[in-house]
C-alpha cells in the first residue's frame, strides 16, 4: 500500500488529525454505546453495542448466562438431534457460514467421523428464494430419515429460523417450507429453535410464533446489527452446533480489542487499516476492494466481508446530510483460483483496486508429493509441499502486483482456528467502524436496502391478495 506511486508518509502524516478523531469517536461509542447520529430505519436513535461482544458479562452481548444456554443448545445437538437446518439471509447466515466452513468444512455431513461425537448435519437455507435449493435440502433429509428408520428412530431434525426482525421473506418462505414438509412426514421429528429479537417491543413475528408454539428461543439483542453479529447468538449458534470453542473465538475478539485501543493512532491495527484503504480510495482513486483469501475454506469468509464493507460504507450521504456517494465495491476471490480468472484484471486492468490478500500461514493438510510418473515433465512435482505451492502462488500475486505498484495488502493468521477467526472477524468489524468516522458515514445503517424492500412488500402484498 505504501511507497513511491502509492501512499506517501505525507499522506498519512495529513490524516493524522482526522484519526485521531476516529479513535476518539470509537472510544465514545465503546464507553456510550452511541454512534454519533446513528438512527434506527424508524429514525429512533439506536446504540451500537459490537464493540461489547468480546467481554462476556452481565449487560452486555454476550453474558455467562448466554454463553451458557449456547454450550447446552450444543450438548443436546449433540446427543438429541440428527440434522440442523438453519435459516437465514444477510446478517443473519453470512457469518454463519464462515464459521461452519472454517470450523467444520466440505466433508462434515458425509464424514461421519469428522462429527466428533454425534453432531448432526449441518444445512443452510433461506439465504435465497430458491425453490430447488430447499428441495435439495429436503430430499437429502428424507435420504438419511429412511437410513434411520430401521434402527426404529425418527430422523430427528432442528429448524433454525434466523432473523432479527423476524419477518424477511426468503427466511420465513423457507422455514415454512421445511415446517411443513417435515411435520407431513412421519419419518421426522421436528424441532425449532428461534433466533430473533426477543424485545416484544421490536415486534418480531418469528417471536410471537416461538412464544405460541413454547419453542426454545435465542435473542438477537438490540444495538447488535445483522452484519456485526457473527460474535453473538445468531452466529454462535452454528459454533455451538459443530463443537466450536466459543470462548476461543471470543478470546481472540477480546485480544484484538486490546490491540485496537492504542493511543497511537500509528500502533492501532484496526484504525492504521482503515486509514489505509480510505486514503488509497479517497486520494488514488482505489474504489474496488478484492478480498482474497488463500484456500478453498476462506471463500464465504470473502461474502462475509462483502456486506460488511457495502451495507455499512456505501452511502449516498454523509452524517452532515451532503451527498458523498461513499463507498468501496467489495469483489470476493479465492486464491490461487482467482488467478486464473480475476487476476488479469487486478494486474492489467484500471487501475482503481485494492487487492487485500489473506494468508494462513499454517494451512490445513499436509500433501508432499511423490513421483508416480517416470515422464521428465513430471519430475519436477516430487517433493512438492501443497501448501509451500500456495504459499509461493500469493507471494508471486503480490510480487506482481508490486512490480507495477498496484495496491495491495495481506494479512496473516498464523493458523485457521476459533481464536484467530475472532480476532479476524472483530479486526475487520472494527476498521469498517474506523472507516465510517473517517468518511464521516454512519456505517451502521443501510437506508439504501429500503428501496428495493418497499417495492417487493407492495408486490408480495398485491401477490397474496
Ligand atoms: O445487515 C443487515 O441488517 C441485513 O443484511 C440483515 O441481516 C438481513 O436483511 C436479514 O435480516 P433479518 O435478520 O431481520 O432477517
Amino acid at each position: 500500500m505504501l511507497g513511491e506511486g502509492r501512499i506517501k508518509t505525507e499522506d498519512l502524516q495529513e490524516m493524522e488529525t482526522a484519526m485521531q478523531k476516529a479513535r476518539d469517536a470509537v472510544n465514545e461509542m465503546r464507553a456510550s454505546g452511541t454512534a454519533y447520529k446513528h438512527l434506527s430505519k424508524d429514525g429512533t436513535p439506536e446504540p451500537v453495542y459490537f464493540t461489547r461482544l468480546p467481554e462476556i458479562k452481565n449487560g452486555n452481548p454476550n453474558t455467562p448466562v448466554s454463553l451458557q444456554k449456547l454450550k447446552e443448545f450444543g450438548d443436546y445437538l449433540r446427543t438429541n438431534v440428527d440434522a440442523v437446518v438453519f435459516l437465514g439471509v444477510g446478517g443473519s447466515y453470512l457469518g454463519n457460514k464462515v464459521l461452519f466452513d472454517i470450523g467444520a468444512g466440505p466433508s462434515w455431513n458425509s464424514m461421519g467421523e469428522k462429527r466428533r461425537n454425534g453432531y448432526p448435519r449441518i444445512y443452510f437455507s433461506g439465504n435465497n428464494l430458491d425453490a430447488g435449493q430447499c428441495e435439495e435440502i429436503m430430499n437429502e433429509l428424507r435420504y438419511w430419515s429412511v437410513h434411520a428408520w430401521p434402527k426404529k428412530k425418527r430422523f430427528k431434525v432442528m429448524l433454525v429460523p434466523i432473523s432479527k426482525s423476524g419477518s424477511t421473506l426468503e427466511t420465513l418462505a423457507s422455514f415454512i417450507y421445511f415446517y411443513e414438509a417435515c411435520n407431513k412426514s412421519v419419518m421426522f421429528d421436528t424441532e425449532v429453535t428461534a433466533v430473533t429479537d426477543r424485545n416484544p417491543e421490536a415486534g418480531s413475528p418469528l417471536f410471537a410464533l416461538a412464544q405460541k408454539h413454547g419453542w426454545r428461543c435465542f435473542d438477537i439483542k438490540n444495538g447488535i446489527g445483522g452484519r456485526f453479529s457473527v460474535l453473538t447468538d445468531p452466529g454462535l449458534v452454528t459454533a455451538a452446533a459443530i463443537g466450536m470453542n466459543v470462548e476461543e473465538l471470543l478470546k481472540g475478539a477480546g485480544d484484538m480489542e486490546e490491540a485496537c485501543r492504542m493511543d497511537d493512532v500509528y500502533a492501532n491495527p484496526a484504525l492504521m487499516n482503515a486509514a489505509l484503504k480510505y486514503i488509497a480510495s479517497e486520494r488514488y482513486g482505489c474504489h474496488i476492494e478484492v478480498f482474497m483469501g488463500y484456500g478453498e475454506r476462506l471463500g464465504s469468509l470473502g461474502q462475509w466481508y462483502v456486506q460488511l464493507l457495502a451495507e455499512s460504507l456505501g452511502k449516498k450521504h454523509n452524517r452532515n446530510g451532503e451527498t458523498v456517494y461513499y463507498g468501496r465495491t467489495p469483489v470476493p476471490a479465492v486464491g490461487t483460483t482467482d488467478m486464473h480468472a480475476q487476476t488479469q484484471l487486478h494486474q492489467d486492468g484500471i487501475r482503481n483496486k485494492v487487492v487485500q490478500f489473506l494468508q494462513i500461514k499454517n494451512m490445513p493438510g499436509d500433501i508432499v508429493l511423490g513421483m508416480p510418473f517416470e515422464e521428465p515433465a513430471f519430475k519436477k512435482y516430487n517433493g512438492l509441499n501443497m501448501s509451500d505451492a500456495l504459499a509461493m502462488a500469493l507471494d508471486s500475486n503480490a510480487e506482481a502486483l508490486n512490480g507495477d505498484r498496484r495496491f495491495n495488502a495481506r494479512y496473516v493468521l498464523p493458523e485457521m482456528n476459533a481464536y484467530h477467526l475472532g480476532e479476524l472477524f472483530y479486526f475487520l468489524m472494527l476498521s469498517v467502524a474506523y472507516e465510517g468516522e473517517l468518511a464521516n458515514v454512519d456505517a451502521f445503517d443501510q437506508p439504501g436496502v429500503e428501496a428495493y424492500k418497499k417495492i417487493m412488500k407492495a408486490k408480495f402484498a398485491e401477490h397474496s391478495n
